[in-house]
């Protein structure tokens, strides 16, 4: 698709006069009957000052036509290019085949380095449903911009530091190490909740918690120790989780690793005379001329001495760039936190740091499950992984009712009902909230993750029935593939590398899940003709249309399992 486009932008740019990248950037797309390119001409009307219309005919007039551009044609406002379909065809299988698994991917990153920071949870809580997000949406845009050809380096920012731990650990020396014992996470987080609620009676509680935290900073062994197997504890369950849903890291460095790392910070922002006294705390002004809302300083170090989550991140961010030097770092956190990221970068900017404008929070809303964050009765939230665990268990069922003969029916069930829940998160925008109802998100129709990875199952199956390999791909097959429900799966499966690179470009994972949305409504559309009308089935009588309608069938396949890789679900061949 990119030979088409570029000939096309180059085409109308020549005729209309304006640059390649702004004909590029405008470009939008047709109903396929209308062509394969439309160019908006409204921009262009108003600096000639004449209607919008006339324009376009102009332009479509002056585009030259032949080779690969076979039409160009004014419709009201826009001027429709249509290019030699049947060469598109043969081009895209091309690339198809001979890309592979690989399909989608790119160069434009090569030679750049992204940080991406996801998933983050804090230990000594468990791992909520609502974390799904960073960690998804993460996992799938480290995937992503690797396919665009930058290096990835995929950091866990675990929130294990800070003066809460003294909590943790004043409540463990109180009410004994049981909760340690019992090797379950959450009995962590019900000390925790504990001292909170006795420290608004007791406050000697908060006194007994910062002696707890000053001793953990002094190196205290025993403190030390105890702090660690909190943290050990989170993790193996942290562990699992991510084991289930395919996720890794290639740093697990937790705010606790910049603790030696922060006074260097403080002292360089000292020395700037950046640092200013404020009801006995060190804070950096960062407010802007022009600011809309309030900017708050920038607390650096508490009035107690104490350090703070953002001490933490100027200290992060200073070390990821002498480490990695990224040439951007994502941040994969909840709107919520938008204030934070914008005074860490204007704190850097303010001390120096050119590089602070490559610091990218990437934000997302809500998640929530049946309109809550809660279980029903305790009020605590809703573990990621019991989610899952439903997920799995309702998916298997429906698998051996439809396919009782499936050999591995377990693994397919865990692999669809973990896709499901992912699914439904990045199909939406990130920015969106999101109410996820378990059972609309499992089913096999509808805009779900199990349709898509049926589709996907419903290709090989086809594969399959043909009973041999591929045949080869006839050299004319694009001319057999001239049926609108084949030229618009060719198009689509085009478009996706373009959908993949705007993936990257706008770190919304929600481009290519939407493009697999609409891949598998067209091949719906093409696979099931044949039952209406059996000249149109795939596996055809005269072997050249078989020939060319099954490599169109395995380009869709290969097109949707490169789309669930790069979005980190799996693609089962069977379902
Ligand atoms: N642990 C934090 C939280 O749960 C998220 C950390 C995100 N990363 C960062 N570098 N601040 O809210």
């Amino acid at each position: 698709m990119k030979a088409f486009r570029d000939d096309v932008v180059e085409r109308l740019s020549k005729a209309s006069g304006l640059a390649p990248d702004v004909v590029d950037r405008s470009l939008g797309v047709p109903d396929l009957d209308r062509g394969d390119f439309a160019f908006p001409c409204f921009p262009l009307a108003k600096e000639r000052k004449a209607p919008p219309p006339r324009i376009a005919a102009e332009i479509a007039a002056k585009v030259e036509v032949g080779g690969r551009v076979v039409r160009a044609e004014a419709v009201g406002p826009y001027v429709n290019v249509t290019v030699d379909r049947a060469r598109l065809a043969d081009e895209t299988l091309a690339e198809v085949a001979a890309r592979g698994a690989a399909y989608g991917s790119g160069t434009e990153g090569a030679g750049k380095t992204v940080v991406v920071d996801f998933s983050s949870p804090n230990v000594a809580k468990p791992l909520a449903f609502h974390h799904l997000r960073s960690t998804m949406i993460g996992n799938s845009l480290v995937r992503l911009y690797r396919a665009r050809g930058w290096r990835t380096v995929g950091v866990n920012h675990l929130g294990d530091w800070g003066t809460g731990f003294g909590k943790l650990l004043a409540a463990l020396e109180l009410w004994g190490d049981a909760a340690l014992a019992s090797g379950d996470p959450r009995a962590l987080n019900d000390l925790y909740v504990r001292i909170n609620q006795q420290a608004k009676q007791d406050p000697s509680l908060e006194d007994r918690a910062r002696a707890w935290f000053k001793r953990l900073e002094d190196g205290d062994p025993t403190a030390r120790a105890l702090w660690q197997r909190c943290v050990a504890l989170s993790m193996v369950e942290f562990s699992a989780v991510y084991a289930r849903l395919g996720v890794e890291f290639d740093h697990v460095t937790g705010e606790s690793f910049y603790e030696d790392k922060m006074p260097a910070m403080i002292a360089d922002l000292e020395a700037r005379g950046l640092l200013e006294e404020s009801e006995g705390a060190k804070v950096v002004r960062v407010e802007e001329p022009g600011d809309e809302k309030p900017m708050p300083p920038c607390l650096i170090v508490k009035s107690d001495g104490a350090t703070l989550y953002a001490t933490r991140d100027l200290a992060a961010a200073q070390y990821r760039h002498d480490t990695f030097r990224f040439d951007r770092c994502l941040y994969l956190v909840d709107a919520g936190q938008g204030m934070h990221f914008e005074q860490l970068k204007r704190v850097l900017r303010r001390a120096g740091r050119p590089w602070a404008d490559a610091l990218r929070h990437v934000p997302f809303g809500v998640l929530l499950i049946g309109g809550t964050r809660a279980r029903t009765r305790s009020g605590a939230v809703v573990l990621l992984a019991d989610v899952l665990d439903d997920a799995v268990e309702k998916v298997e069922a429906v698998i051996r009712e439809k396919n009782p003969d499936l050999a591995d029916a377990a693994a397919v069930a865990r692999a669809v009902g973990v896709g499901a829940v992912v699914f439904s998160d990045l199909k939406n925008h990130r920015t969106n909230d999101i109410n996820l109802d378990l059972e609309s998100v499992l089913s096999f129709d509808g805009k779900t993750g199990p349709y898509v990875m049926y589709s996907h199952a419903r290709a090989c199956s086809i594969l399959r029935k043909h009973g041999a390999a591929l045949p080869p791909r006839p050299a004319d097959a694009g001319a057999r593939l001239a049926d609108p429900t084949e030229q618009a799966l060719v198009r689509l499966v085009a478009r996706f590398p373009d959908r993949v690179a705007r993936a990257v470009e706008t770190d919304a994972p929600s481009e290519v899940a939407t493009h697999l949305l609409d891949l598998c409504e067209a091949f719906h559309a093409y696979h099931t003709r044949g039952g209406r009308d059996a000249a149109l089935r795939v596996l055809a009588d005269d072997p050249t249309v078989r020939a060319a309608r099954l490599h169109l069938v395995d380009a869709v396949r290969t097109t949707l399992a490169a789309g669930l890789a790069l979005l980190g679900m799996g693609a089962p061949e069977q379902m």
